[in-house]
This record gives C-alpha cells, structure tokens and sequence, in this order.
C-alpha cells in the first residue's frame, strides 16, 4: 500500500511512523508512506499555509492553492483513480474498525491534515474527497487523526503483524469488546492471574475468555453489546 500524507506540520508525523508497528511495516516495504510539507507548496516568501476566514470568527482556513498543488505533484507519481483521498475532520462520517478493514484493501491513500478552523472548501470542487471523524470531539491537529487512522489500517497489511489472526480477532471485528490480557509474573504484590489462565485447558480458557467479553460488553458498550446479540440470531 502506498499512503501519501499532506500536512504543514510534518513533524507532529515523523516520530510515530518511525516506530513499532508503522515501522516494520515500512521496513517489510509493505506499506510504504510519504510525507509531504505543505509549506514546500506554498509561492509566497513566508511560506504561508492558512489565512482568515471570510465572513469572519475566529481561527484560521488552510489555504486551497498549496494543497492542490501537492495533490497534482502526488498524482504524477501515482494515478488519481486508484487513489482514496481522507480528509480528517470532526464533520466527516465516523471511522471504526469496519472502515480500517475497507481502507486496508486500498492500493493508494492520501490524507490531508487540517488545521485550526479547517481547510477553504473549495478543495472538493477539485478533488473526491472522504471526510472521515475519529470520534465526537475537536482536536487541534488533522495529523493526530491521521497517526489513529493509519495506525490501525497498517496493522491490518497482510505480513506487518506476526498473527493477522489476531489482528482480525481484535474487538470490534467480532462487534465484542476484546478480554483482558495477564502477563509474567503469577503473582504481583499479593494480586493473581485468574487461576483459569495457568489451567493450560485451551477449551475451558475459550470460555471465560467469551465469558468475559460478553460481560465487559455488556455492561460498557450497551450499543456494541446489542448489535452483537442481533449478529448471533
Ligand atoms: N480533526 C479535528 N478533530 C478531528 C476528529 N475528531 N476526527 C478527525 N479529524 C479531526
């Protein structure tokens, strides 16, 4: 997969996507990412990249030349058809783990990360764009969005985690939310791993791990809980 990612503030970007699991799935060349620095797209001596609302309030608007400008410089190197454009945004329709699934089937992602108000409109009169929302609250920075989205659609490329099993088995695939985990050591300060875990019976941990689930869905995600029950009718 080829992810393209235009921002004017490519370092918020460049420490995540050199780590951890972004990282080896880089590395595998599996995925492979570019940032793009808005400002380089810019003709003006101060390099400017946003400027003030018409109509007037508060906050400022990216501008619209320099993010076309880097979107056709993109689309020389890779064709615009076979390319999903994200907008992240807190007016876009909401991102979950069903929508990572869909986007990890793309060949080509590009995102834009908005800034301060947003960015001018007008973008969409020259590009298809996806708005797409990381939840029901304002953050001051598109890339933290981006860092979320790309995250979780890496992970999801066959060869860049060790048991995509896994990965597909994550909550939400499921419409449960995942069980806790316990790791070395047994015992912590007078606290114990559930005795059921050091059974080494596969069969019986199966089913206090769908136990749990169940449980801890039930009573946190009512939502989850009732889309799951209808899924198993
Ligand atoms: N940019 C600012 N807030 C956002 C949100 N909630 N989701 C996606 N992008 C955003």
């Amino acid at each position: 997969m080829r992810i393209d990612i235009i921002t004017g503030f490519p370092g918020i970007l460049e420490a995540p996507l050199n780590e951890s699991i972004i990282k080896i799935g880089r590395k595998k060349k599996i995925a492979e990412i570019n940032l793009h620095d808005l400002r380089d797209y810019t003709d003006d001596r101060h390099r400017t990249i946003d400027d003030y609302p018409y109509g007037g309030g508060p906050g400022m608007v990216l501008k619209v030349e320099p993010l076309v400008r880097a979107l056709r410089e993109v689309f020389k190197e890779a064709p615009e058809k076979e390319a999903r454009i994200l907008l992240p945004s807190p007016r876009g329709q909401r991102f979950n783990h069903k929508a990572a699934v869909g986007l990890s089937l793309e060949k080509h992602l590009v995102f834009l990360c908005g800034h301060y108000k947003g960015i001018d409109q007008r973008i969409h009169e020259f590009f298809n764009i996806d708005e797409i929302s990381i939840g029901d609250y304002v953050l001051s920075s598109g890339e933290i969005a981006t860092l979320a989205i790309v995250d979780s659609v890496v992970r999801l490329l066959p060869g860049v985690i060790k048991d995509i099993e896994s990965a597909w088995s994550d909550s939400f695939s499921e419409e449960l939310l995942d069980a806790p985990y316990y790791t070395r050591p047994e015992i912590y300060e007078g606290k114990r791993v559930p005795k059921i875990l050091l059974s080494g019976n596969h069969a019986d941990i199966g089913k206090w791990r769908q136990e749990v689930r169940e449980r801890d869905t039930r009573e946190r995600r009512p939502d989850l809980y009732e889309n799951y029950q209808k899924s198993i009718k």
